[in-house]
């Protein structure tokens, strides 16, 4: 089984909908890690991945840029959309609760901030420029019993 799935976003609904196709196969204990660029769509991947999750397409989900991280209760999980970008530290993961987050669904935005704390077994989300203003490239890694379902 090929161990990435690349994937054109050629527009915003486009990577609305694969947040829908991930947040339809996640469980807890699973960790949904976010790369790519200031303004790639990793906010806006959570977004509607939360949204999908929670069956509230009106769901506020304010950017955990300041409070780092941000709590949802779903009906199958409780979420944790994480934005490390202003983390200091691996300590200060800790005292954000990451051990108690961790049993539910993590989402994270710059998880290489993680360190030795990056989950061994997680979904690994690359979104990078396309060719024109609307589009991303998602690269897709992890997840080897589910990548292929992530296909659009
Ligand atoms: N295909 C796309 N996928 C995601 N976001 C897109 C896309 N096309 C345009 N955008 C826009 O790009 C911006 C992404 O911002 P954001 O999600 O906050 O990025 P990040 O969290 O990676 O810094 C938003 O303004 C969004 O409307
Ligand atoms: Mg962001």
């Amino acid at each position: 089984m090929p161990e990435f799935l690349h994937l054109d976003l050629p527009d915003e609904a486009a990577t609305a909908a694969l947040a829908a196709r991930v947040a339809a196969r996640a469980r807890p204990g699973d960790a949904v890690l976010l790369e790519g660029p200031l303004g790639a769509g990793k906010s806006s991947f959570s977004r509607a991945f939360l949204r999908a999750a929670s069956g509230d397409p009106a769901l506020e989900v304010p950017s955990p840029t300041f409070t780092l991280v941000q709590e949802y209760a779903l009906p199958g999980a409780t979420a944790f959309h994480f934005d490390l970008w202003r983390l200091d530290g691996p300590r200060g993961l800790v005292e954000l609760g990451w051990e108690e987050a961790r049993e539910g669904i993590v989402l994270v935005e710059w998880p290489d901030r993680l360190g030795a704390l990056r989950p061994a077994e997680a979904l690994h989300l690359v979104l990078a420029p396309g060719a024109s203003e609307g589009a991303r490239l998602a690269t897709l890694r992890g997840w080897p019993d589910r990548l292929a379902g992530l296909a659009a």
